[in-house]
């Protein structure tokens, strides 16, 4: 490993599994100090322990990112663990799956409370520690859905755009201040939830193939997303903010 993050402390929720995981274990071996938030203990104890027992530092704060108290507890754990964060990577989310007639107004809120308004609650406690820092890098998940309009969620399509858009928002406030803000765009990462999400399909094999069709390059890894958010979470990519980074397998080209 390069050792590209060293001398960070990078925050990254929604790490206990999937691309947030590979992540943090990617980072880790980056050189990154890393705070694990989410919901699910066993897990998120799991990834923390596999970064540490590869010689990494990590600490897991079981922390739900749509509760305001429990954000602010588990910011303190990570600062007195790890250090300030320089890096901030909003990844947790959840897929909610049903057309407009379908889906019921608490998945509408819950999709948007997850996806959108968590962003708003975790960062409005990390910026300022950023900026007592002199910077810092912020990634938001979006995805290729911010930009695809698939008919199977489009809670979940509408919520990766306000993602898109309220980075773009954000890196143009805090810029003075070298806290860049951009959000990263995945296509269809083969992961537990991608598998939680063909599983609510009425033909989970025909939406897969139909997947895989649209994207050029087919599926992709968490590794894949990874490395991406390596980039952005480094200096290598100081010049970068507001920006939609699109790591989408080819599908927007189509
Ligand atoms: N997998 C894909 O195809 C894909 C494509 C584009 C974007 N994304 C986005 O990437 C992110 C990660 O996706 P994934 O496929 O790894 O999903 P995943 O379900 O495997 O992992 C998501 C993690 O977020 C956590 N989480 C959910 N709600 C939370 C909450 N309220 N508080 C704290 N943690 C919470 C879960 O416990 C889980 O560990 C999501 O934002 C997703 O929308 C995924």
């Amino acid at each position: 490993m390069t050792q590209r993050l060293s001398g960070k402390v990078a925050i990254i929720t929604g790490a206990a599994r999937g691309i947030g995981a590979t992540c943090a274990e990617i980072f880790a071996r980056e050189g990154a100090a890393v705070g694990i938030l989410d919901t699910n203990e066993t897990r998120g104890a799991a990834v923390a322990a596999k970064i540490a027992s590869e010689g990494g530092q990590a600490l897991f704060s079981r922390c739900d990112v749509t509760n305001a108290g429990e954000i602010d507890s588990a910011i303190q754990q990570v600062v007195s663990a790890l250090g300030s964060p320089n890096v901030l990577f909003n990844n947790a989310g959840i897929a909610v799956v049903g057309g407009v007639e379908e889906l019921s107004e608490e998945g509408w809120d819950r999709q948007f409370a997850v996806n959108v308004k968590s962003i708003f609650l975790v960062s409005r406690r990390v910026i300022p520690l950023m900026r007592e820092a002199g910077g810092g890098s912020i990634i938001n998940m979006a995805s290729e859905s911010a930009f695809v309009g698939f008919p199977m969620h489009p809670a979940y399509c509408a919520s990766k755009a306000a993602v898109v858009h309220l980075t773009r928002s954000m890196a143009i406030r805090y810029a003075p201040e070298r806290i860049r803000v951009n959000s990263l765009c995945p296509g269809t990462i083969d992961t537990e939830l991608y598998q939680e999400f063909l599983a609510q399909q009425a033909d989970p094999e025909a939406v897969n193939a139909e997947i895989l069709r649209l994207h050029p390059l087919g599926i992709g890894q968490p590794e894949d997303i990874a490395w991406a958010a390596v980039y952005m979470a480094s200096d290598e990519s100081r010049y970068m903010t507001g920006t939609p980074l699109m790591v989408e397998g080819g599908i927007t080209a189509m």
